[in-house]
């Protein structure tokens, strides 16, 4: 069989990341699973602490002085060189346009000086196509994308073809958990440390809104729920002069299980649709993204998986989160097709899927 080795490059928010990634050719398509050959991701995130959130300029910053040497490392890790790659790919939206910009500029230096087309890659697409990159899904998948900037429901019918059922219409879930954590004082990114601080509490103590289940669809809102573990944070803190351990575990939990309680319904409305939409395909959900890390979300989208008899695939971590596996499998998909970006292609912080 022909192959196809990609590098690909990730910079869109508070990672930098290279990878090389080869792809399996049959015709004009590429076939996963892939093999991923490298995967470097330097995360950005003591540098962003101490704000508790990622700072546009200081990420751009980073990204401008690593990218060179992640790229150097994700070579030589899969011990390989410029000349055995086939094409460069790197994330050129959506995401903050100075980290979107060195990885555009990064991936056209290197591909240009090496004599290799390049290709801009959309950052949702990574995780659209991940399941195809680790399980060799078959299209059509359903996919759950939830992360710090996003959270869509796409019937992904084919390369390119990804049909929008439904998605938050404020505030990404992740995006709430970071907010959450820095209102009651956990480090950041939120997500992991409302999670550990979870595990501890009793989420029946808060009685928290499930927005828009009460409304016919797959869109959700995050905002108003967040919102209201904070003022039932500020109450209780009023009250005591602070938040105990247990206070903030107990707020963690019920946070978390009305994250997970969305989530899992709005899936398994979106899942019927895919039903009918599809009915000789195989019921398959992949869920990609860094919320999907989250385990109590996973146990309750893998329950509703199994009550519409659909299985659930999930990516391991590493590949749930920001990483440029992801970003060389789009490029290999594309290039395989027999695409390729022009020398002019800008980055684009909006991109749609
Ligand atoms: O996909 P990702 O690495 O970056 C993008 O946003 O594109 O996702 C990062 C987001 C952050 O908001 C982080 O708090 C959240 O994913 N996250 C989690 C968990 N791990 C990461 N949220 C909930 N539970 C987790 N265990
Ligand atoms: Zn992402």
């Amino acid at each position: 069989t022909r192959r196809l080795t990609v590098l690909g490059i990730e910079s869109s928010c508070d990672d930098t990341a290279a990878a090389v990634v080869r792809a399996a050719l049959r015709g004009e398509a590429a076939e996963g699973p892939g093999e991923i050959l490298s995967s470097v991701v330097w995360g950005q995130s003591a540098l962003h602490a101490p704000f508790g959130g990622v700072v546009p300029e200081i990420a751009a910053r980073a990204h401008a002085e690593r990218l060179d040497l992640c790229v150097e490392a994700a070579l030589s890790d899969a011990q390989l060189t410029l000349d055995d790659i086939d094409a460069v790919a790197a994330t050129a939206g959506p995401g903050l346009i100075g980290g979107v910009l060195s990885g555009v500029m990064t991936a056209k230096g290197v591909a240009f000086a090496a004599g290799l087309p390049f290709l801009g890659v959309n950052h949702l697409e990574g995780h659209a196509l991940t399941p195809r990159l680790t399980d060799g899904l078959a299209w059509p998948y359903l996919l759950l994308l939830v992360s710090g900037g996003h959270c869509q429901l796409v019937s992904v019918d084919g390369l390119g073809e990804y049909r929008r059922l439904g998605g938050s219409i404020d505030d990404a879930p992740g995006e709430a958990f970071d907010k959450l954590a820095r209102h009651i004082g956990l480090g950041f990114p939120g997500g992991p440390e409302v999670e550990r601080t979870a595990a501890s509490g009793d989420a029946r103590r808060f009685a928290l809104p499930r927005p828009l289940l009460d409304r016919p669809g797959c869109d959700m809102s995050f905002s108003g729920l967040k919102t209201a573990a904070r003022r039932a944070a500020d109450a209780v803190a009023e009250g005591r002069g602070g938040l105990t351990a247990q206070d903030r575990a107990d707020l963690c939990a019920a946070f978390q299980a009305a994250v997970a309680e969305t989530l899992a319904e709005k899936t398994a409305r979106a899942m019927a649709r895919f039903r009918e939409d599809h009915p000789d395909a195989a019921p398959v959900i992949a869920v990609a993204g860094g919320v999907a890390a989250n385990g109590a979300i996973r146990r309750s989208l893998e329950a509703a998986a199994a009550a519409q008899g659909f299985t659930m695939t999930a990516p391991p971590l590493k590949l749930c989160t920001d990483n440029a596996a992801m970003i060389a499998w789009a490029g290999a998909e594309r290039f395989a097709r027999g695409e390729s970006s022009g020398w002019d292609l800008g980055a684009r912080p909006r991109w749609p899927l």
